[in-house]
C-alpha cells in the first residue's frame, strides 16, 4: 500500500472576515485522484481547500482555507507519504493585511497590496528524498497544447517534479479534457479527451510505478 498525499481545490485569501480572493477550482481533479488511489488499494490523504462537493469516502481529509494553511498541512503530512500529487489551484497572492470583521464600503477606488504566496509543491520537492512528486500545469487555451507542454516542462524543471500533468484551462469545472503526462525522463503520454477519472487513474498508476521502482533500488 502506497501512501498518497494530494493537494486539491482552491485557496481563499481573506481581505477581511467576509471578503476573499479565490478561483473557480472545483476540487474534482483532486477527488478523482483520491478515488483512484483508494480504488487501487492505496492510502489517500487530501489537503483540501474550500469546495462545494463532498469528498470521496475512504479518504483522510485535512480541510484548509488559505495557501499558508495548505502549506502547513501539506508539510506536516508530507513526512508520512510516499507520493505527493499537487492538484490544488493555490492563489498566487494574498492580501498583505487582513482586516477584522467587515469594514464598510467606502466611496471611490481601493488599492489592495498583495504579496506572493509560497509555492507549496516546489518547497516540498526540495526535500523529497525518494518520494515521488507530481504537479499539474493548467495552461491557457489560447496558447495551444504544444506551448502548454513547453510551459509544463519548464515547471517540471523549476519545481524539481518527477512528472507534470498538463491540461488547458477550459478543464476547470468540466469532467473530461485532454491531458498530457510529461515524465521527468522526457516521455510525453497523451491522454486524448478523457474523463478526469480515467486521467486520475493513469496519473496514480504512473506515480506508484515510479515509487516502487525507487523503493526497490
Ligand atoms: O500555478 P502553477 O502553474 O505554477 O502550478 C503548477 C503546480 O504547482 C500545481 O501542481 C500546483 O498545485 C502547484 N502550486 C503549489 N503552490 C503554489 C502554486 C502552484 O503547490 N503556490
Amino acid at each position: 500500500m502506497v501512501s498518497i498525499l494530494i493537494t486539491a481545490g482552491p485557496t481563499r485569501e481573506h481581505l477581511d472576515d467576509v471578503r476573499f480572493l479565490s478561483n473557480g477550482s472545483s476540487g474534482r481533479m483532486g477527488f478523482a485522484l483520491a478515488t483512484a488511489a483508494v480504488a487501487a488499494g492505496h492510502r489517500a490523504t487530501l489537503v483540501l481547500g474550500p469546495v462545494e462537493l463532498a469528498p470521496p469516502i475512504g479518504v483522510t481529509v485535512l480541510p484548509v482555507v488559505s495557501a499558508l494553511e495548505m502549506q502547513a498541512a501539506a508539510a506536516a503530512a508530507f513526512d508520512g507519504c510516499d507520493v505527493l500529487i499537487a492538484a490544488a489551484a493555490v492563489s498566487d497572492w494574498r492580501p498583505r493585511t487582513r482586516a477584522v470583521g467587515k469594514p464598510p464600503r467606502q466611496p471611490g477606488s481601493l488599492s489592495l497590496e498583495l504579496v506572493p504566496n509560497p509555492d507549496i509543491v516546489a518547497g516540498l520537492a526540495q526535500r523529497k528524498g525518494r518520494r515521488v512528486v507530481i504537479g499539474f500545469a493548467l495552461e491557457s487555451v489560447a496558447a495551444g497544447m504544444p506551448a502548454a507542454i513547453a510551459r509544463g516542462r519548464a515547471k517540471l524543471q523549476k519545481k524539481q517534479l518527477d512528472a507534470v500533468v498538463v491540461n488547458l484551462h477550459d478543464t476547470i469545472g468540466s469532467d473530461a479534457a485532454e491531458f498530457v503526462l510529461c515524465h521527468g525522463d522526457g516521455r510525453d503520454e497523451v491522454l486524448p479527451k478523457v474523463d478526469k477519472m480515467v486521467a486520475a487513474a493513469h496519473v496514480v498508476a504512473a506515480a506508484v510505478q515510479l515509487w516502487r521502482t525507487r523503493a526497490a533500488s
